[in-house]
């Protein structure tokens, strides 16, 4: 048995990168221990979005995708990880402990870790060039390895995506808890979290499907036709706590590897924080047969388009238990 185990100014060279993972309203909601030879991974319900997540998904969905993060640059430093998801059945928050073996990296390893540092959300509107339908499966590949299942939303399904996040839009412009949220995390400069006003556009209610807004945007968005965006829906075949750590896990390759591939990509789950939106989604995009988890749109921003300021991250101190 090889005993060799990577030293603690590794791991937090890998925890530090796992920090630039997306999170819902860049909440960032996590904690991370060094224990020994191993990471673990925590959600921190304290920055639990009670208006816009009511079920913790997009929280779990969010710790899922550091870990993610967390395990590529692992790969990438030349250990392979093994995690255990829900160690602890009494302490739900700690989402899992992952421990490594030494593993030369592979050329995917550094295409991944080195998107990791390039990937961000690009709200703008996509151009119409085409995304090849082999990316779209290459995608599909790098989800499923996770758990979890891409599904490539054609033409004539749209307007069952159309129809829920209308709703929701809807829906959250009445809910003033929702709005409240929103202000407090978005809209914002010079501070460590919450979505920057100079990273979102104003969104444009003849989008054929309408994407969440945020406060105060800021964000050129010069394009003229149409949105030309393929849409994604990530699904699980379970929808419990761990299928939710996976999928968060399978959003992250996702990114990453549309990142890799030069594709600008960018989560949608508005619709999805709504129980009776996210059913009519699960029953008329999915057939019953899966649980939506995220929607994400993949495309090409236009080769004109401004290149995008780096959203904040809080420290590693700050989210390190010593
Ligand atoms: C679970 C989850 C849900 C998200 N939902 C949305 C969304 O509905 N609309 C949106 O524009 N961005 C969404 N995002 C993207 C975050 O706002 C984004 O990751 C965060 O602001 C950090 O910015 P970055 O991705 O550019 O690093 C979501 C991200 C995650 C992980």
């Amino acid at each position: 048995m090889c005993s060799a185990q990577p030293d603690s100014e590794t791991m937090h060279a890998a925890i530090e990168m796992a920090l630039r993972a997306p999170s819902v309203h860049n909440s960032q909601p996590w904690r991370w221990r060094i224990a020994g030879p191993t990471v673990e991974l925590y959600a921190d319900p304290d920055r639990h979005l009670a208006a816009t997540d009511p079920q913790q998904r997009g929280l779990v969905l969010s710790c899922g995708a550091a870990l993610h993060h967390c395990t590529v640059a692992m790969a990438m430093l030349g250990w392979q990880a093994a995690v255990d998801y829900l160690p602890k059945p009494d302490d739900p928050d700690h989402l899992a402990t992952v421990r490594f073996t030494p593993r030369a990296a592979s050329r995917t390893d550094f295409e991944l870790s080195a998107a990791v540092l390039h990937r961000q959300s690009d709200r703008r509107r996509y151009s119409s060039w085409r995304v090849p339908s082999g990316y779209i499966r290459t995608l599909a590949t790098r989800a499923s390895a996770h758990g979890a299942v891409v599904r490539h939303v054609p033409a004539g399904l749209r307007p069952h995506l159309a129809r829920p996040a209308r709703a929701a839009v809807d829906q959250h412009a009445a809910d003033r808890a929702y709005q409240r949220e929103l202000a407090a995390w978005s809209g914002r400069h010079g501070t460590s979290d919450g979505v920057p006003a100079e990273n979102s556009p104003l969104p444009d209610p003849g989008d054929e499907i309408p994407v969440r807004g945020f406060s105060e945007p800021a964000l050129p968005d010069r394009t003229r036709h149409p949105d030309a965006a393929e849409w994604l829906v990530i699904c699980t075949p379970a929808d419990d706590r761990k299928s939710r750590v996976r999928a968060g896990e399978a959003i992250s390759a996702t990114l990453l590897t549309a990142t890799d591939l030069g594709l600008s990509s960018c989560l949608q789950t508005e619709p999805l924080g709504l129980p009776e939106l996210r059913d009519d989604i699960r029953t008329h995009v999915l057939y019953d047969c899966a649980y939506p988890q995220a929607m994400m749109r993949v495309g090409w921003v236009p080769t004109c388009a401004a290149p995008l300021p780096q959203t904040p991250r809080r420290p590693l101190a700050e989210v390190l238990d010593q």
